[in-house]
């Protein structure tokens, strides 16, 4: 329970979803982690709970696509632990599915700030940091950056350059002991992929249970899992990977997911008690000048 001992990390987008099971494993892992997100996001509770396990973290609350405030970040991890030893570029934002043709050029620019931009400049400005530590990169890829994403054309690009940029960072920086990889995951049980808390139909949330041959989604813990070992020592001659955790939707052909009965009870478990999983976002809401009837948590 230890693989992570004494390391210092960022979470970016660490409180909601995925990035909510990956900031509360990393501190049962022993990191002191740097909680980011929006100020929206419920940074300050993801904080408290790891505090109350015992944990080591502290809340940064910023939009990480300004640059100014993702040199801050990087110095407050810093200034608060002593040094960087990992940077987890998890935030992303998916607020709408639409055709090309009608899909709006406000949305694309949105991902592009939150999904593109943001992991450029953090990772440019960990990296000074990360070389002092020989620390590691690992960033939110996805399936859709192999395959793209119908009705979601332009997220999945957003993630066919997160997999190439990690993979010249690595190039780049291995002669200075930084690794960089990436964790390429399927559908996952986040607000993302549910039609009751996103943008997706029913039948979005059918093609993808159909479409993976373990016939369901993926859970935020069993992503956070291979967060984990990315970032561990244990993956010292990893660099460069897209590490897909897709329930094999990237090696199926046709609806094989609807072979797998009773996918829904075969699912692990899982240790952590996340309570932000659905919280994710899934409108262009977050991260935006204060609007009228717009409450800050
Ligand atoms: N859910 C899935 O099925 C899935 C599949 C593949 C990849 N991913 C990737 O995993 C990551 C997490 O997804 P999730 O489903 O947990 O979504 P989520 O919305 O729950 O988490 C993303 C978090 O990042 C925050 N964020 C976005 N832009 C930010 C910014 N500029 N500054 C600070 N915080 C910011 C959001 O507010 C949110 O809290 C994303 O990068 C996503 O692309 C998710």
């Amino acid at each position: 329970m230890n693989r992570l001992a004494g390391k210092v990390a960022i979470v970016t987008g660490g409180a909601t979803g995925i990035g909510e099971a990956i900031s509360r494993k990393f501190a049962r892992e022993g990191a002191l982690v740097v909680v980011n997100g929006f100020p929206e996001d419920p940074v300050n509770d993801v904080v408290r709970d790891i505090l109350q396990e015992s944990g080591q973290a502290a809340a940064f609350i910023g939009d990480v696509a300004q640059e100014s405030v993702a040199l801050e970040c990087v110095a407050y991890a810093v200034k608060t632990f002593g040094k960087l030893d990992i940077l987890i570029n998890n935030a992303g934002v998916f607020p709408v599915m639409e055709l090309i043709e009608n899909y709006p050029l406000e949305a694309f620019e949105y991902l592009l700030k939150n999904n593109v931009r943001s992991a450029y400049l953090m990772t440019r400005y960990a990296v000074p940091e990360l070389k002092k530590t020989r620390g590691c990169i690992v960033s939110a890829g996805s399936e859709s950056g192999f395959l793209g994403l119908g009705e979601n054309a332009v997220y999945g690009g957003t993630k066919g350059f997160i997999h190439a940029f990690t993979r010249g960072v690595a190039v780049e920086q291995a002669k200075h002991g930084v690794r960089a990889n990436c964790v390429c995951p399927g559908g996952i049980d986040t607000a993302w992929t549910h039609k009751e808390h996103g943008p997706m139909k029913a039948k979005h949330e059918q093609m993808i249970i159909s479409g993976t041959p373990m016939g369901r989604r993926g859970s935020p813990e069993e992503v956070a899992n291979i967060y984990v070992f990315l970032a561990s020592d244990e993956a010292s001659y990893v660099t460069g990977a897209l590490w897909t955790v897709d329930g094999g939707i990237t090696i199926g052909k046709g609806p094989v997911g609807l072979e797998a009965k009773d996918a829904a009870d075969a699912a692990p478990k899982g240790e952590l008690d996340l309570k932000h999983s659905m919280d994710g976002a899934t409108s262009m809401i977050r991260g935006r000048e204060p609007q009228e009837g717009l409450k800050a948590p």
